[in-house]
């Protein structure tokens, strides 16, 4: 009889620290904090902290996302102040919150009640563009989506998945989403190749005058990278351009990605085949005219 009386109080504790821990009650939790003396409020807090890692405990037990169709997600336009839902990538939000953009009077009413992904990169918000397929978009579009999902997930509601083009019937991923996936890898890959290549040969700080031309030069702060070197301008065949850029070439040191000076003549970069110097400019000078 004892132990089913503490077992039953250990529940209604433990049933009200969750329930207090919910959002609703954060000013009144506050406001009692702050009457605490300051060594049992930092037991308060911890408590606070234990209810509430225990309430997105629960959450993840109890919360498994729904599957919509098309149909169901249709309804959700915000018409007559109903909610408004969204779907990217196949993952629908509750934006109602959002309600002057995506409501009726709203700029993007167009997402609204459906999933318009390929639209947040093309900004093509007619019927036509407002459609689900991305895969035939350039590589820097897939990083685009991926930026709109972290805001979504972010700054809304995340409701369910919707059923069809990115996700089965049993909430699996399809082959489109598969792809957009190795399309969004691939798009990173070739990101972090620019930015090592920008860093290696860092774009020439550049002027143009009508009686002089084009003058580059280098310094330890040009095209974004900051250095501790200055460098000398050069042409760059950059894999995959048309055209040469100005990129500032390290001078000394081993080539980029070979750490044995011994083996080499400390030249830094200046040896590599993809460069060349510009017509008229000494080899070794920080700026140059290019008529
Ligand atoms: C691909 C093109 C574009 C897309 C997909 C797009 C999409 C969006 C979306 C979804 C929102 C609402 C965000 C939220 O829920 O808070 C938004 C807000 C906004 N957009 Fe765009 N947009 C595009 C282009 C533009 C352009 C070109 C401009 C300006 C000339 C612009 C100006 C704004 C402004 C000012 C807001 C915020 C309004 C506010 O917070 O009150 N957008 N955009």
């Amino acid at each position: 009889m004892m132990c089913g009386k503490v077992i039953f109080f250990s529940c209604l504790v433990g049933f009200l620290a969750v329930f207090l821990s919910l959002d609703f009650f954060i000013p009144y939790r506050e406001a009692a904090a702050a009457k605490l003396p300051l060594k049992l409020k930092s037991y308060f807090d911890d408590f606070v902290n234990l209810c509430s890692s225990h309430l997105e405990f629960l959450k993840y037990l109890t919360f498994s996302p729904k599957l919509f169709s098309k149909t169901e997600v249709k309804r959700f336009t915000g018409v007559d102040g109903d909610s408004v839902y969204l779907a990217l990538l196949g993952r629908v939000y509750d934006v109602t919150r959002g309600r002057k953009h995506y409501g009726p009077d709203g700029g993007y009413h167009g997402f609204a009640g459906q999933d318009g992904t390929r639209a947040f990169v093309t900004g093509d918000f007619t019927p036509d563009g407002l459609i689900e397929d991305v895969s035939d978009l350039q590589l820097e579009d897939y990083l685009g989506l991926q930026g709109w999902q972290q805001f979504y997930e972010k700054d809304y509601k995340y409701v369910g998945k919707l059923v069809g083009h990115f996700y089965d019937k049993d909430g699996n991923p399809t082959e489109a989403m598969n792809q957009y996936l190795i399309k969004l890898a691939e798009a990173k890959s070739e990101k972090k190749k620019d930015q090592d290549d920008a860093r290696r040969f860092p774009p020439c700080n550049s002027e143009w005058r009508q009686d002089e031309g084009t003058r580059f030069w280098c310094s330890t702060l040009s095209g974004g990278v900051e250095r501790d070197w200055v460098g000398v301008p050069r042409q760059y065949f950059q894999p995959g351009r048309t055209y040469p850029r100005c990129a500032c070439v390290r001078t000394t040191g081993p080539p980029s990605g070979q750490d044995d000076l011994a083996l080499h003549d400390n030249r830094g970069d200046l040896d590599n085949p993809k460069l060349k110097l510009y017509d008229g400019c000494e080899p070794t000078a920080e700026s140059c005219h290019v008529p």
